[in-house]
């Protein structure tokens, strides 16, 4: 066994409120993301809320998701909102371009997503067609969701059943309009984003959040044109980060890796730290007070398909490997609350690093995958005072690529602390090591705890996952190995585990 992991936390020290929107998510017209994933339709024989998949709401409902972002992606820019409006039977087809060229009805559309969000209690995150799309449709659709008075495009919606506005605050202006949003380069695009932006308009009390297409993980330039020719025009600007190993070639299998890719993987997740801090100083630079947002709003491990999955549909298993992700992640967005004000793991079902997977055959089962078990117990961090806190353990060599300054070490701990609004502290902790349990010592300094509990997620090979047949695989249990001795708790963390603990 290694040496003792030390954390001291500084509990009278937060000033910073973890955005509950780092929590989000987002879901994409993509594969079995929307059609039999967050909806079947109400003539379907899987149980449904008017057409909402029933045991897939309820589980988000349990999350608490804060925002979802939708309809992508890729798909946003080559998205009309108005064939996903009236009556579904007479909405127009389309074929899906960019995703396996997938004929879809257009029966999940505006109404069908608005009203989720509402059945949720999430924020809707659109995101606007710059890529293909007009200015003047981009306008009508803002519009057509959130005018109150008597305009065209309100007394059409009113028309389709809707009378009052919905609430829309985050719009997101274009997608990667570096690639499969328009292929631009980043003044030209700023230019867009200027032009498209003055005609979303804010209608009836209703104040749009603005987020402009920002840059690929290490496209500095990307983000400092944009502060350049856009600044304090937009309210956030976004950040894609993918836990990839490449864009070309394989992607590697979501269930079939050896130790040295579970280690390279933890490194490149944990690099999303630096990258973060490279844009913030970028930005830092025109805003100094940090009233831009930095946005992650795709982010997650993109393997390669499962095996028998359709092409272009971006269907993988999720192990608990993609839970480290998921957790380590999470503790960086905590500590960079000050710019990173929302998230969006990409996607919430059934593609990427989802949070559930159904059986698309439509068999009617669903799972809970690993990822979806992180945000769970992390829930308690929505809203909570981040914690700043210092951690000493022993750490590994894991890879040569890096392109962060000694990013090719990563500590076998990691831990994120807040206070929660009752006053009680949530930790979580990771052990990543494979083989080794860690022992681990927390000061709270002048803080004298009364009672500790906790939960962990663990499993018996870091590859190990939940499928239809074997659904609790990897699910979490209590954990009472945490031990208060005044004002410190001890523990020992097994391997390749994560504990959440509470202490009050
Ligand atoms: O999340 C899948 C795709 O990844 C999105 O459509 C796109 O924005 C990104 O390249």
């Amino acid at each position: 066994a290694g040496n003792t992991a030390q954390i001291t936390i500084s509990t009278d020290g937060g000033k910073n409120i973890i955005h509950k929107e780092i929590y989000g998510q987002f879901a994409e017209h993509l594969g079995s993301c929307i059609y039999g994933g967050l909806w079947v339709g109400e003539d379907s024989p899987i149980p449904n809320i008017k057409g909402y998949r029933k045991d897939v709401f309820d589980a988000l409902k349990q999350l608490q998701v804060p925002v979802l972002r939708w309809p992508g992606g890729c798909f946003a820019d080559e998205y009309h909102w108005m064939d996903g409006i009236g009556p579904r039977e007479q909405r127009p087809k389309m074929q899906n371009n960019n995703w396996g060229g997938t004929i879809e009805d257009n029966s999940f559309g505006t109404h069908e997503f608005l009203n989720l969000c509402e059945m949720l209690g999430c924020e809707p995150y659109i995101s606007g067609n710059v890529g293909s799309g007009t200015v003047e449709e981009l306008a009508k659709w803002v519009e057509y969701m959130t005018s109150d008075g008597d305009t065209p495009m309100a007394n059409l919606r009113r028309k389709n059943g809707r009378d009052k506005a919905w609430r829309v605050k985050y719009l997101g202006v274009g997608n990667e309009s570096w690639g499969c949003g328009g292929n631009m380069r980043p003044e030209y695009y700023s230019d867009l984003y200027r032009r498209y932006s003055v005609y979303c308009r804010n209608y009836d009390g209703n104040k749009l959040y603005k987020i402009a297409s920002g840059a690929s993980d290490y496209d500095y330039n990307w983000t400092r044109v944009l502060m350049d020719n856009i600044g304090h025009r937009m309210d956030g600007v976004s950040l894609h980060y993918y836990t990839v190993t490449g864009w070309s070639g394989s992607k590697g299998s979501a269930t079939k890796f050896d130790n040295n890719d579970y280690y390279w993987t933890i490194g490149k997740c944990l690099e999303i730290e630096d990258v973060i801090e490279r844009h913030a100083q970028i930005m830092d630079k025109k805003d100094p007070k940090k009233q831009i947002g930095l946005l992650v709003d795709e982010w997650g491990t993109w393997w390669d398909e499962e095996p028998g999955t359709v092409k272009g549909h971006l269907y993988q298993q999720n192990s608990m490997r993609d839970a480290f992700v998921a957790a380590l992640t999470l503790n960086v967005f905590h500590r960079h609350t000050d710019r990173v004000r929302m998230a969006n793991i990409a996607q919430v079902v059934n593609v990427l690093q989802s949070m559930i997977l159904t059986d698309t055959k439509g068999t009617g089962h669903m799972v809970l995958t690993p990822t979806y078990h992180v945000f769970e117990m992390y829930k308690g961090f929505m809203g909570a005072t981040s914690l700043p806190l210092t951690l000493t353990c022993d750490s590994m060599d894991v890879r040569g690529d890096s392109h962060a300054k000694d990013g090719r070490r990563i500590p076998l701990v990691s831990a994120s602390a807040a206070k929660q609004a009752d006053g009680s502290l949530i930790i979580s902790l990771a052990n990543v090591s494979l083989d080794e349990n860690q022992d681990v010592e927390i000061a709270l300094g002048n803080n004298a705890p009364k009672a500790v509990s906790g939960r962990i997620l663990s499993c018996k090979s870091i590859a190990d996952y939940n499928d239809f047949d074997h659904p609790n695989v990897v699910a979490p249990q209590e954990f009472k190995g945490a031990k208060l001795k005044k004002g410190t708790i001890k523990m020992q963390i097994p391997a390749k585990s994560i504990v959440v603990i509470n202490v009050k």
